[in-house]
């Protein structure tokens, strides 16, 4: 089996960073480089926080490419309330012994585009879509050699997480989703709706440690710093961890279930700014642009998680 290509773009983030650690263990996937956008934190520290990860895993080889450093026509909002100053607390950090590539982000993508054969790369999107959003303005061509875009983002059923009607991914930067969502590329959406069910309880928290590797360690670590603030919001037993269920959607999709609908993103209103419109009951005729992923089998993602963390 030939691994699939992706390029991870992020903003860790500690869930990022459990991201980031799933698609490396998965042999299934060839991560060709992970791009930083500003988003939990500002771009210097998610720039950092992607190679402080990669080397966690015993991966310095993965390139990190710095890409954009405010939204497309906002100023940035950041989420250190979640995430803490650095945007991974929770654990010791340190510099990543590697720097970061000397290409921006943004060409970076728009090479690797143009240069592997179409339809084969995917993106990964785990934070706000500005890097992606330029990609498709700068390079309109590029649109069709996406072979698909697993995103997490949005939220419908479940409503916001930054406002009552937005979720951050979405809210920090929603000119840049809606160029995405209307660029006609293949959208695979993991909302709210899906990631709430994906709760870092106390015991898969645990089982995740008793993996006794030091990747398994450290974010177990980040995971009980991470959860704080969600378990404290929600009154749940864990927080949700958002961003690995892309990487999940690319290892085991028949865990998620969900439909092909129209998502448009609101842009004007100061109200519902950053929220998705998922037309889920084709109440319209606007086209479908997205599969909605809404549930999943959370207990199939933890064993698939662990087990994989575990490998590192
Ligand atoms: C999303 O926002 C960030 O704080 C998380 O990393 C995730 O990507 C959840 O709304
Ligand atoms: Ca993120």
């Amino acid at each position: 089996m030939t691994p699939r290509k992706i390029i991870i773009d992020t903003d860790p983030g500690q869930d990022d960073a459990a991201a980031i650690m799933l698609a490396l263990a998965s042999p299934e996937l060839d991560v060709l480089g992970i791009t930083a956008v500003a988003g939990n934190v500002p771009l210097a520290l998610t720039a950092r926080n992607a190679g402080i990860i990669t080397e966690i895993c015993g991966r310095g080889d993965v390139p990190v490419f710095s890409g954009a450093s405010a939204p497309l026509r906002r100023k940035l909002v950041t989420a250190e309330h979640v995430h803490g100053k650095s945007g991974l607390d929770g654990v010791e950090l340190f510099e990543p012994g590697r720097p970061l590539e000397s290409q921006d982000a943004i060409d970076f993508i728009i090479d690797t585009l143009r240069t592997e054969p179409e339809g084969t790369v995917t993106l990964c999107a785990l934070g706000p879509l500005t890097n992606i959003a330029t990609v498709f303005e700068r390079v309109p061509g590029v649109v069709s050699r996406v072979r698909e875009i697993v995103l997490m983002g949005g939220g419908f059923f479940e409503g916001g997480n930054i406002t009552p009607s937005a979720e951050f991914n979405i809210y920090v930067d929603p000119e840049a989703a809606d160029i995405v969502f209307s660029s006609g590329a293949p959208i695979t959406m993991m909302p709210l709706d899906v990631t709430h069910k994906v709760l870092t309880t106390a015991a898969r928290v645990e089982r995740l440690r008793g993996n006794g590797n030091r990747p398994s360690m450290v974010m177990a670590d980040m995971l009980e710093f991470f959860e704080r603030f969600d378990e404290h919001k929600y009154g749940t037993d864990g927080g949700p961890l958002h961003d690995p269920t892309v990487i999940a959607w690319l290892l085991d999709p028949d865990m998620f279930s969900g439909r092909r609908c129209n998502v448009e993103i609101e842009t004007v209103s100061e109200l519902t700014l950053g929220a998705t419109v998922v037309d889920w009951w084709k109440v319209t005729d606007r086209p479908e642009n997205a599969f909605v992923v809404k549930d999943v089998d959370s207990d199939r993602f933890f064993d698939l998680f662990i087990e994989r963390v575990g490998r590192l």
